[in-house]
């Protein structure tokens, strides 16, 4: 269910010592905005430096960016105004907490002065206990946010340390130590003019950097502190917290452990921005949610990991830890991005999705890359190939995934059966976590993910992690924090997916998950000449997804003409195919809102038959295979109860003549069994996007949706 579930977007600009008006800023920051704009939000928001000193303006605006951007041009703040170093934060809020308004929206802010703002992703758990301490030291909320809390707690720790002049980051570290919950999170404060903390758990974050000179090395140092014990001198009326939360990490018995240390580090600089002549860098940072945002200006990008916290100054970008832990690494690398700007841009299609149902022929192919060799019908996956014993020898194959990620898995789950001879489970993540299912240190457990931050998916993965479990990633981002915890993996090399409605990701993932099964079984001679069949049909699979393809128009017409007006679609597979109708019910609903279910065919007779008659509209996934007798006869059950089905059959198919109805066919080429999935999704995907394009809905950005689910 996708009810109450966001992923919002986090946008933040620095400039230091590049000179930029007020207007080049907002501008970057509002079309930084823009690129995150597929996640789907309600309101957007911005917080920028004023013209008096100690001055941040807010500006947030339900709807989309352009509702901000007017709402700001519309102000009469001084656009050319230039700031030699300056930091602006900017959100694009999916309501959870609170309906959309201008108020919820980020950033959100201590008091009415905006000493401290904050943008977040995620959820505080704790809100509502950080909430009522806060309101009994008379703050005075706002909104119905968990983020705001974020900022009046900030100002709180701040006001009650004055005295010691906490630098940004030893504040963030108390504030952090009273959250619960996820976060991805930037605040700017006016006690920290040209300063910003970015912060984050449990959802993305990563920064981009730009200069004109080479950085000397690609890696930031991690700082860790040491911890000393000081007396508060304004304590709490509690003894034992500095809220008195539960769980509080702050204070014990009236003492507050306190990083010490950083003021030391603060005046070693970073090896990274150090400049040969001792002249500060010109430097601009980018920090983002989603490398989407950051692309256009840099490729160099440095992820955070959970609990970092990034703390931009004077032009150099310092990385905190709150303790230090054993094993965990030293520095954040500086990577560079692979991604062209122009592969997330729609180019002349209408919306992405549309690119990306048309672009399967090639990522498909890209998926293959490298990895399979036709000619010696070979597959070689790098990110498995020492782990192919173990998975060998294991108990079980158990598949996680959600939504699309998970027909994927039950689409390939036969032909991991066939050819590993391993039991496999293929199980929906949250159902997997409800149920605690058992997971053994000799099971495999493969996380299949397009966006690889899916809360629920991330959580299984956390659990069988603990349980000591083999973990396998078959993800499309890369540097996504399941690939990165997962034990080994392939990436799926798709291409950024930006269509709420996973298309080509499914596709690749189908492709990926096929090849790890021949992976795992090219020791067995058995099991040869069926590999190499498959081999064989992957090749020539490019070029039938595109004959699919060119069944665009009819599938329009028929969208438009049969089923524009019906309330429900079924749609009946059975074997290969059962994955294929889930996944085409899934993409009718999730983008046409029509209501549509894909139904196994063998179950037709045990209910779901009462629901047919003349009118209902039926697909049946009629392709040949070894089910196919057995498919023509949930075809006649339905004809013989005056059903009227469009049958989804391979070119030419003479079974058909068979029955005594007129039907409607969509003919796809014939490849291998288990491949064949692969072309029947296709046209349910061109139906489901020509239904929501003639129903006049936002087909990239559809209710209710979010591209990636980062909460439970
Ligand atoms: C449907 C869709 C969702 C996702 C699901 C899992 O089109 O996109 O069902 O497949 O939310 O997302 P990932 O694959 O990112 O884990």
């Amino acid at each position: 269910m996708y009810i109450n579930i966001y992923f919002s977007g986090i946008f933040g600009y620095v400039n230091y010592l590049v000179e930029r008006t007020r207007g080049e800023i907002v501008n970057t920051m509002l079309d930084g905005m823009q690129r995150l704009e597929y996640r789907g939000y309600d309101s957007a928001g911005i917080a920028i430096d004023g013209d008096k000193p100690n001055e941040v303006l807010l500006f947030k605006e339900v709807g989309k960016v352009a509702a901000l951007r007017k709402l700001y041009e519309n102000s009469d703040t001084d656009n050319k105004k230039v700031f030699n170093t300056h930091v602006g934060i900017a959100h694009t809020r999916w309501a959870t907490h609170g309906q959309p308004s201008p108020i919820n929206a980020h950033p959100h802010r201590s008091d009415p002065t905006n000493e401290f703002v904050v943008v977040h992703n995620g959820i505080i758990t704790n809100y509502r206990e950080i909430r009522a301490l806060l309101e009994g030291k008379h703050f005075v909320f706002e909104t119905e946010t968990d983020t705001e809390c974020i900022a009046k707690l900030a100002k709180y720790v701040y006001d009650l340390n004055k005295h010691r002049d906490l630098d940004f980051t030893e504040l963030t570290k108390l504030v952090l130590m009273e959250l619960q919950g996820a976060y991805g999170l930037l605040m700017k404060s006016v006690h920290y003019p040209n300063e910003v903390i970015a912060t984050r758990k449990g959802s993305p974050l990563l920064i981009g950097v730009k200069t004109e000179k080479k950085l000397k090395v690609d890696f930031v140092d991690v700082e860790f502190p040491e911890f000393a014990e000081i007396t508060v001198d304004s304590p709490m009326e509690t003894s034992n917290g500095l809220l008195a939360l539960p769980q509080s990490n702050g204070l014990s018995n009236g003492s507050l452990l306190v990083p010490m240390g950083d003021n030391d580090l603060r005046r070693s600089q970073s090896r990274a921005f150090v400049s040969d002549d001792g002249i500060p860098m010109q430097i601009e940072f980018f920090l983002a949610s989603d490398p989407s945002a950051v692309v256009e200006h840099t490729k160099k990008v440095l992820y955070l990991m959970d609990d970092d916290i990034a703390h931009i100054y004077d032009g150099e970008l310092h990385i905190h830890r709150i303790r230090r832990e054993d094993g965990q690494p030293t520095i954040r690398s500086i990577q560079t991005l692979e991604m062209e700007l122009n592969e997330i841009m729609k180019g002349n299609f209408d919306h992405f999705m549309q690119k990306e149902i048309f672009e399967q022929p090639d990522s498909i192919i890209n998926t293959m890359r490298g990895r399979v060799d036709f000619e010696k019908k070979t597959v070689t996956l790098g990110g498995l190939s020492s782990y192919l014993q173990t998975i060998r020898r294991c108990r079980r194959i158990i598949m996680v995934a959600c939504g699309t990620s998970y027909h994927s898995c039950m689409a390939t789950r036969a032909i991991f059966e066939e050819l590993s001879e391993i039991p496999i489970t293929v199980e929906l993540a949250s159902d997997f976590l409800d149920r605690r299912s058992p997971v053994f240190r000799d099971d495999t457990c493969v996380f299949v993910s397009q966006s690889g931050e899916t809360a629920d998916t991330m959580l299984a993965l956390q659990y069988c992690i603990e349980r000591g479990a083999l973990t396998v990633g078959i993800v499309n981002s890369v540097g996504s924090s399941i690939s990165r915890q997962t034990n080994c993996g392939v990436h799926i090399n798709a291409g950024p997916e930006i269509g709420v409605a996973s298309t080509k990701a499914y596709t690749s993932q189908y492709v990926a998950l096929v090849m790890m099964a021949l992976s795992l079984s090219d020791d067995r001679i058995s099991k040869q000449a069926r590999r190499h069949s498959i081999i064989d049909g992957l090749s020539k699979i490019s070029k039938q997804v595109e004959e699919v393809l060119a069944l665009n128009d009819r599938i329009r017409a028929m969208a438009e003409t049969d089923l524009i007006n019906q309330k429900s679609l079924l749609l009946l597979g059975r074997g290969y195919q059962h994955a294929t109708a889930l996944e085409g019910a899934l993409k009718i609903k999730e983008i046409s809102y029509m209501h549509s279910e894909g139904v196994l065919a063998g179950e037709l007779k045990h209910g779901v038959l009462a629901l047919v008659d003349e009118n209902l509209p039926i697909i049946v996934l009629a392709t040949h295979d070894s089910l196919f007798p057995k498919v023509m006869s949930a075809v006649e059950q339905v004809i013989a109860r005056s059903g009227n089905p469009i049958l989804l059959c391979n070119k030419g198919e003479n079974a058909l003549s068979k029955l005594h109805k007129t039907y409607r066919t969509l003919e796809v080429p014939a490849t291998v069994d288990c491949l064949q999935g692969l072309l029947n999704v296709i046209p349910l995907q061109l139906m489901s996007y020509w239904l929501a394009v003639k129903k006049g809905f936002d087909v990239d950005f559809p209710r209710n949706l979010a591209k990636a689910v980062t909460v439970e």
